[in-house]
């Protein structure tokens, strides 16, 4: 079993690009296989910080490959604009950059598409990253998408005209939105020579192939598994599946080809955008996490919410993805708490449950919480699992019993290097 998979536990932002970064060097391929530039992955080395979008986060990793599989949705605009960074940074991708042929184009219509229907919404808006994720999803699936290995086709102007034609008709249902269209699409047309120039592949084959050569991959997941189109706090979701079981469908590979899946968690929890967070806090707490965790999104900028990791959320994401080992991020942010809580339940109507409700969205969730004592010092400069002061250690020990799975990583810091392999 030659794949390993990355991906996140709670509501996306756990780490998830620090973490493929620093095992990238132990993989022959890195991929994604879902989502598009709604993902926002933060990597630091060397003294540099990048966000990456589109591109896979073993790009930083000279002799690794990299694989925009088939489930992703690409906006051209975003890649190029990633690309011109990674060229600013001397990094070299033109032989190392792979992008599936059958990966979804998100279209400036897309976008706008994205940003009326949000509007529309008033409160129910979900708090989409407007990256058009929804809308080209629902192309991909409705039979109507436009897909990467199009562009070189011979009638790829009249498809483009026909699915933008079918946008301008549905968006006259909703109000106008302040979009320059005309401006997007010059600049996307300009975007797609840039992919013109990228390896295009059939993302299956050569997937399949580099199994066949016993290669090693890791697949890197975008978002989280409460953001799973099927799992997650639907409708409060994004539009792909984000659990392990979309690496197949987004790479093109068996089942039995999946080895390690290692489930990201922060050591606390946070959200970004609309939808239920049982073990949020509205209190100052919840504003120390915040400003501790620097808890705002690399997307969107935008606050995200914060509160005490949810055990029972945890169990339910362990168990949709088959969850073999944890890497806990963040625990850093805890060190000047002089008690943390851990979410052990939740009461709902009077009665105790450790499981989450099917409506999960229109129920008053009362969290139950487990006090821990914190550890109120720093751990820069810890290196190894035994160093770190006993009630971090408790902790970690403490989660692991809870969930049945090891903790097999702990990360420090942001920085590449701030990662205790327990
Ligand atoms: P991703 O989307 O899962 O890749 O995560 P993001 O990059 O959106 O958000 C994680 C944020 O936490 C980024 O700013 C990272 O630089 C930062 N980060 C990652 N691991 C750690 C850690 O262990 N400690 C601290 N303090 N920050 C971390
Ligand atoms: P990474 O990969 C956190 C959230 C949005 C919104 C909902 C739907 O960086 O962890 P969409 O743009 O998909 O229509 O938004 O999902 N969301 C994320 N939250 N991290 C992400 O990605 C996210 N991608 C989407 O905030 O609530
Ligand atoms: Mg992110």
């Amino acid at each position: 079993m030659a794949i390993d998979v990355i991906l996140g536990l709670q509501w996306g932002d756990e780490g998830k690009g620090k973490i493929v970064d620093y095992l990238a060097s132990d993989y022959d391929i890195v991929a994604r296989f879902q989502g598009g530039p709604n993902a926002g992955h933060t990597l630091k080395f060397d003294g540099k910080k990048f966000v990456l979008h589109t591109i896979p986060s073993g790009i930083f990793r000279p002799a690794q490959k990299n694989l925009i599989g088939n489930g992703v949705v690409i906006d051209p605009i975003t890649l190029s604009k990633e690309l011109d960074k990674l060229r600013d940074a001397g990094v070299s991708f033109a032989d190392r950059l792979f992008i599936s042929k059958k990966a979804h184009l998100i279209l400036p219509t897309h976008r706008l598409l994205d940003a009326a229907s949000e509007n529309a919404k008033g409160k129910a808006k979900i708090g989409s990253t407007l990256k058009g994720i929804g809308p080209t999803y629902m192309d991909k699936t409705g039979r109507n998408g436009l897909r990467v290995g199009d562009i070189a086709r011979a009638n790829f102007m009249e498809r483009y005209q026909a699915l933008k034609d079918k946008h301008l008709s549905l968006l006259e249902i909703y109000p106008p939105t302040d979009f320059d269209l005309e401006a997007e699409e010059a600049r996307w047309m300009e975007s797609l020579n840039v992919l013109r120039q990228l390896l295009m592949v059939d993302g299956e084959y050569y997937i399949n192939e580099a199994l066949k050569e016993g290669k090693k991959i890791l697949a890197e997941g975008a978002q989280g598994s409460m953001l799973d189109i099927d799992y997650g706090t639907y409708p409060f979701v994004t539009s792909s599946n984000t659990i392990s079981a979309g690496v197949c469908t987004g790479l093109g590979v068996a089942p039995s080809q999946i080895g390690e899946v290692i489930g990201i968690t922060k050591a606390y929890c946070t959200r970004v955008g609309s939808g239920p967070f049982p073990t949020e806090l509205h209190d100052e707490t919840g504003e120390r996490l915040r400003a501790e965790g620097g808890e705002f999104g690399a997307t969107t900028g935008r606050p995200r919410r914060c509160g005490w990791i949810d055990l029972p959320q945890l169990r339910y994401t362990i168990m949709v993805n088959g969850v073999t080992q944890i890497v806990m991020t963040k625990i850093d942010v805890l060190n000047a708490f002089e008690e943390i809580q851990a979410g052990v339940g939740y009461r709902i109507d009077g009665q105790q449950t450790q499981l989450l409700p099917y409506d999960i969205c229109d129920q008053d969730i009362q969290p139950i919480f487990e006090a821990h004592k914190g550890w109120e010092t720093t751990l820069e400069n810890i290196t190894t699992f035994e160093a770190l002061p006993q009630a971090a250690k408790d902790y970690v020990y403490y989660i692991e019993e809870q969930l049945g799975v090891k903790v097999s990583m702990i990360s420090t810091g942001p920085e590449r290097e701030k990662l205790i392999v327990k």
